[in-house]
């Protein structure tokens, strides 16, 4: 009987439905005739908002994964400073008095780290007042929870206080994933997705297949969690995880901690997965405790035991299973400029030799919203002490990003920050940092090509100091560490050692470190923690000063004229383009609240297949531009513009400016040989059309200045998408030679009435105003 399951007194918006969800789940196993189900499926069946009409007909769960769309109600939502801007100026033009799930916003990626905490929150804050000031009156007045700048990073906090074994959530933000450390589902989206959650929309996501992922035996000396995704990265690449759900099983999964299982969850997003999870744990409920959820701890593990919610049924099948020995599991240093470019530490200087990478490494970076937990801590503390304890000092700059006020305070009582300062470590303020190119390295930042040693989750090219050449290797806590007292490629600070003043020969020893603290985690400073169950105040007026050039209310994107596009292809992109490269984060970070000027960044990284350039474009008349100069040209001119690209368009973050602002710009559809799950769906939710080569060689045919004219969109359309179909068109070369190109669309019945709406949002508005 699953009625007497109420959340505990107290922790009431923190508690998954579990009542609901069982009832769901039971719905949805009869439709299925009992089929055993992986652990994703339980929770994203029981967050179906018609379970009873799961893939009604289709027998097996095969017949499901890959092809149908799922309605899902998530259960909450979490969103980053800039993305919530954005986000919130959505929510605002629906029109509703209060959310409808419970959310958080996270001031975490404003927060430039330069000198240190106290120093840079006091900058940051400055400089990004009127935002702040925005995002809490718009959390006051809604009654979303504010956690303010300095409290900490979006995924540690949410760690630490919402995920749950069995629940479902959104985040705007590409990792948010890292919540299936917690045993939840929990998937990083657009701000117009987050909408969809916060006015009760339900949310659609096309079935993820499921890929296991089989831990067998136990990690110990250096090996660390942060291996296992490094290395599954090198296995599987930055497309491996695309339209999959990552679930963890096996034996191995016993020896990791709650904490080190969401840095594996993490960085599911660097190979491209919807998100990943674990079944729940004993770690699970060690975590929740210390947590101080003591309640949800005991309820989640009754609700396992008694109905096997959170674990994967015997007999349950993958798409695909990989297997991973964590016996033998050496730890890996992924890059520079892919997290998939994994070498084995014992492998780094014959590999750095081969493709002459600099053998000098210039800083070291640990903790981010990856790392940055008491076990990481500890750890990387451990390896500190022993070079202390020999006399050897770091020879580069080194940083530690704390991933919240909790973990901040904790060390710090425990005199970790003391030893990590004392070795000339820079703490700096529980933010995002130097992980999302607020770095200031001062006056002797390396122009050139450099290296660094991190321990984040991404590397792309200028993600961290804005430098294109700066060379970031991603690594364990543990190896970052021990790095910096060589401040050398060649080091293997597992067989290797360093030679001493005296003459002795120093070797580091494996690192030790507690998974949780012995004397449990402190709140650290008050101020940094938001009311639990705030209260809606519609009284509060959210100010956006028409002046302003950080926030601008938004005009709704105008309605599908009823006709066929006709497109001119502005841009034919060669290459990786991820949304760092059609966005850029870095300076404009700042612009996130204002659509018009963050525009002035689009596709400013991506690389011009025709010429070889970067950010350059050329008109019809043979006139170069940077590429968001064209657009804007061109849509003054109202000629709409499509732009042709190479695969997995639009990998790495959930960044929806890289789909707000092309279609600000005027753009109607971008054309890939392949997608980003993400992206393709922030596209759609924009109202471009989103389409992919049906014959791939059909890139090549392609130029600048080629007209590409639809002709059977209106006929999609009126079908309502089919969930997938084959779109023409006809390409019109300047020489006036024509031929047709078959693209594949995925639009579903509801993303073709935001397409025919101009987006999303003007259609969940008009939907809440009827
Ligand atoms: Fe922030 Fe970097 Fe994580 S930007 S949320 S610390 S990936």
């Amino acid at each position: 009987n699953t009625d007497s399951i109420v959340p505990p007194k107290g922790f009431e918006s923190r508690t998954p439905p579990y009542a609901k969800l069982l009832k769901n789940l039971a719905v949805a196993k009869r439709v299925l005739n009992n089929q055993p189900l992986t652990l994703a499926e339980k929770i994203l069946y029981s967050h179906l908002v018609e379970p009873e009409e799961l893939a009604v007909g289709k027998g097996s769960t095969a017949n499901i994964r890959g092809v149908e769309y799922f309605k899902l109600n998530p259960d909450r939502v979490a969103m980053q400073d800039a993305s919530a801007q954005m986000a919130l100026l959505q929510f605002m033009t629906c029109g509703m008095p209060n959310t409808a799930v419970p959310g958080s916003i996270h001031c975490d990626h404003l927060i430039v780290g330069k000198d240190g905490a106290k120093s840079d929150l006091k900058s940051s804050i400055a400089t990004n007042k009127e935002v702040f000031d925005f995002l809490q009156s718009c959390g006051e007045k809604y009654g979303i929870q504010f956690w303010g700048p300095g409290s900490g990073i979006i995924h540690q906090i949410v760690l630490e206080n919402f995920s749950v074994p069995g629940l479902m959530m959104l985040g705007t933000d590409s990792h948010t994933p890292n919540a299936g450390g917690l045993g939840a589902i929990a998937i990083g989206v657009g701000g117009a997705d987050a909408v969809d959650a916060l006015t009760g929309t339900p949310w659609e996501l096309k079935a993820p297949k499921i890929l296991g992922v089989k831990l067998t035996g136990q990690l110990s000396g250096w090996s660390s969690p942060k291996d296992i995704i490094t290395h599954l990265a090198g296995l599987l690449t930055v497309r491996g995880g695309t339209g999959f759900i990552v679930e963890y099983f096996g034996e191995g999964v016993k020896s990791l901690s709650c904490t080190g299982m969401a840095t594996i969850c993490n960085m599911g997003a660097e190979i491209g997965a919807t998100t990943s999870t674990f079944p729940m744990q004993d770690a699970h409920y060690r975590y929740l405790k210390a947590t101080n959820r003591a309640p949800i701890a005991d309820l989640a593990r009754d609700v396992n035991k008694n109905f096997g919610f959170m674990t994967a049924d015997e007999g349950a099948q993958y798409d695909q299973v990989v297997e991973i020995d964590l016996n033998t599991l050496e730890p890996s240093v992924n890059g520079p400029f892919t997290p998939d470019l994994s070498t084995p530490i014992s492998k780094l200087s014959e590999t750095t030799k081969e493709n002459k990478w600099p053998q000098n490494i210039t800083a070291g970076l640990i903790g981010s919203c990856t790392n940055s937990s008491y076990q990481d801590m500890s750890r990387a503390v451990s390896i500190m002490k022993q070079a202390e304890k020999a006399g050897l000092k770091p020879k580069i700059p080194f940083f530690v990003t704390p991933g919240s006020e909790q973990i901040r305070a904790t060390i710090e009582r425990d005199g970790l920050i003391e030893t990590f300062e004392k070795n000339g470590a820079i703490v700096l303020a529980n933010a995002c940092g130097p992980c999302i190119g607020q770095w200031d390295r001062g006056a002797n930042a390396p122009k050139d090509t450099n290296v660094i040693f991190t321990s984040f989750n991404r590397n792309f090219r200028a993600r961290n100091d804005g430098n294109r050449n700066t060379m970031n290797f991603l690594t364990s806590p543990d190896i970052v560490t021990a790095m910096i007292y060589s401040g050398d490629m060649n080091f293997n600070p597992l067989t290797q050692s360093i030679k001493l003043q005296n003459g002795d020969e120093f070797k580091f020893q494996p690192p030790a470190g507690e998974e949780l603290p012995n004397n449990g985690f402190i709140a650290g400073r008050e101020e940094f923690y938001p009311e639990l169950e705030p209260v809606p105040v519609p009284e509060v007026q959210v100010e956006v000063s028409p002046d302003s050039d950080r926030l601008q209310l938004l005009e709704p994107f105008e309605a599908w004229d009823g006709k066929e596009l006709s497109t001119t292809l502005l841009l034919k992109v060669e290459g990786k383009c991820t949304t760092d490269h059609i966005s850029a984060a870095g300076a404009w970070l700042k612009y996130k609240g204002h659509l018009e000027n963050i525009s002035n960044n689009t596709l400013i990284g991506a690389q011009n297949k025709e010429t070889g350039e970067v950010n350059t474009a050329y008109d019809l008349d043979g006139t170069s531009y940077g590429i968001p100069e064209l657009m804007i040209k061109w849509k003054n001119e109202h000629r709409p513009w499509i732009v042709v690209a190479e695969h997995n368009y639009g990998e790495g973050s959930a960044r929806e400016h890289a789909a707000l602002s092309p279609r600000f710009l005027g753009g109607k559809a971008i054309l890939v040989k392949s997608f980003a799950r993400i992206h393709e769906t922030n596209l759609k939710k924009q109202g471009m059309l989103p389409l992919t080569f049906a014959d791939e060689a059909d890139y090549d045919k392609l130029s600048a200045g080629d007209k590409l004219e639809t002709t059977n969109l209106i006929d999609m359309l009126e079908k309502g998408g089919d969930n997938g179909g084959i779109i023409n068109i006809k390409v019109t070369k300047r020489t006036g030679e024509t031929f047709e190109v078959p693209c594949k669309h995925t639009m579903s019945k509801d993303q073709v009435e935001f397409f025919k709406a101009g987006s999303a949002i003007n259609y969940i508005g008009r939907l809440k105003r009827e």
